[in-house]
């Protein structure tokens, strides 16, 4: 019996040298067992290097992939089964095409496990930000089913090379420090750090959301495994919330029993929170969110925000722009391609059309701040193109949460919706423009709102005339929204 010993779970290049060795000597994967240095069994053979080559090896790079990615998976046979697979490739070259042959299928249940595991990894990393002598480093505590940290290290380090961080696990940490990978032995939950006192505040904003009639336990459980719950600041309330669902069901059921005056009120709006000129009191309207830090905090907070799958192919999160004592708050859409490049919110061909818009309203854009609704770029990859997609309702409302701090530290007089995911946002309901662009609203919060149509919009409209006539129309709104903050102003 010949003994392999790997560098470490998921060595795949020792795997790789010592398993070409082995097969162009023709060594039968029965004479080959392959352990993990620091596991190996005491009384187990000598170690045993792999023979010289005798004949050149030609391995198709679908079986590398593979390996590359089996190599990860936590079952003590992969190394054994991938030299299988390997020695039977040099006689059956379509070896993998056969789906239906065991061990074909035996390797691709692993490895889609560990794909599996590795975007698990991606979307529910929470980073919490750690102040240290010479900046900050954001630090996140992640349980993997697999070993699956090395190979994703490259796509943290991508996704957030301008920071300093560190995903600790049970068995390996990851660390990033603006330059260079590194990796040190595995670390327990109590090293990672607990939430700020942001995340406090997401704590009482998820709970005051909560909707128990909405709560899907199967549904939420098959995306989100329970076992990360308690890591994200979003779920970690949620085995209590559900605890608590059926007594606020009760709750909210009494609740809504009519009264005599209910039945003298309008319609109830569902999800409103807000209403025209009504005063709000939505969902989250009760339990307030608690005044946050700055919006400096704020932006740092957001650059490591994993909260919704959108983060993953973005260049990075734009965040609102905008003096701190600005009074008039702009919310469009989500950053397009140029934005997510450049990292600041409309400079793209929109931005452009809203510039024009603003200066001939009479209003000065760095006195205004200017944000979005979703942070994140969401877009569908055409070749080398990127083409913008429409965020989701969930994706809004993940993103909520970013918004409603910045309006909180804000505190504007108005804040414009700039189209409808804008319009959703701020009001938590499908908006009709047309219908209800240009007159005030009141927001939860007891501020105003105002929506009109986004730029964007303007620049879709192909026949010239109809396109000033409505760029006419959006000035106005904008002239209409620049008197009402000098009347507010003026109170
Ligand atoms: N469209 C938006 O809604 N926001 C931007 O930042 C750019 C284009």
């Amino acid at each position: 019996m010949r003994q392999i010993t790997l560098a470490h779970p998921a060595d795949y290049e020792g795997w790789r040298t010592a398993a070409r060795a082995l097969a162009a000597a023709q060594i039968p994967p029965a004479e080959v067992a392959f352990t993990v240095a620091g596991t190996a069994d005491l009384f187990a053979a000598r170690d045993t290097p792999a023979p010289a080559p005798t004949r050149a090896l030609t391995v198709p790079k679908a079986f590398l992939d593979l390996a590359q990615t089996i190599v990860c998976h936590r079952d003590p046979e992969r190394f054994a089964l991938l030299y299988a697979a390997l020695t039977r490739l040099q006689h059956t070259r379509a070896l993998l095409d056969d789906a239906a042959d065991p061990l074909v299928h035996r390797l691709n249940t692993l490895a889609k496990a560990v794909r599996r595991d590795i975007h698990k990894m991606r979307a529910f990393v929470r980073f919490r930000e750690l102040p240290e002598a010479d900046g900050s480093r954001f630090v996140a505590w992640f349980e993997p089913d697999h070993h699956i940290v090395r190979a994703n290290t490259p796509f943290f380090a991508r996704r957030f090379t301008a920071m300093r961080w560190s995903i600790l696990t049970p068995e390996l940490c990851a660390h990033w420090d603006g330059e260079n990978a590194s990796f040190t032995p595995g670390a327990v939950r109590a090293d990672a750090p607990d939430g700020d006192p942001l995340e406090a505040t997401w704590a009482t904003y998820y709970a005051s959301t909560f909707n128990p009639a909405r709560l899907k336990v199967n549904a939420m459980t098959k995306e989100m495994p329970r076992k990360y719950w308690k890591n994200m600041p979003e779920t970690a309330l949620v085995p209590a919330l559900i605890a608590g669902a059926q007594a606020r069901m009760t709750a909210m059921i009494d609740a809504s029993a009519p009264s005599p005056s209910a039945l003298r009120a309008p319609p109830p709006r569902g999800e409103d929170r807000s209403s025209p000129l009504g005063g709000g009191g939505g969902e989250d309207g009760g339990g307030g969110v608690a005044a946050p830090t700055t919006l400096a905090h704020l932006r740092t907070q957001a650059a490591t925000c994993t909260r919704c799958p959108l983060y993953v192919p973005a260049t990075q999160t734009v965040f609102g722009e905008g003096p701190a004592d600005a009074r008039l708050v702009f919310v469009g859409e989500q950053p397009g391609d140029q934005e997510d490049l450049a990292g600041h919110p409309f400079v793209g061909p929109a931005g452009q059309v809203f510039d024009r818009a603003l200066a001939q309203a009479g209003i000065d854009r760095s006195r205004t701040y200017i944000t979005n609704a979703v942070k994140h770029f969401k877009f569908e990859p055409r070749g080398k193109r990127r083409i913008h997609a429409k965020p989701g309702t969930s994706e809004i409302d993940a993103c909520r949460w970013w918004l409603d701090q910045e309006r909180a530290v804000l505190k504007p007089l108005i804040t414009v919706a700039l189209g409808a995911t804008a319009a959703r946002s701020l009001t938590g309901r499908t908006v009709t423009i047309s219908r209800e662009r240009g007159r005030p609203f009141a927001l939860a919060d007891g501020s105003e709102a105002w929506i009109t149509v986004h730029p964007s919009f303007l620049l879709r409209i192909e026949d010239k005339a109809a396109a000033d006539e409505e760029f006419a129309r959006f000035v106005a709104d904008l002239a209409a929204i620049r008197d009402r903050v000098g009347e507010l102003a003026a109170q």
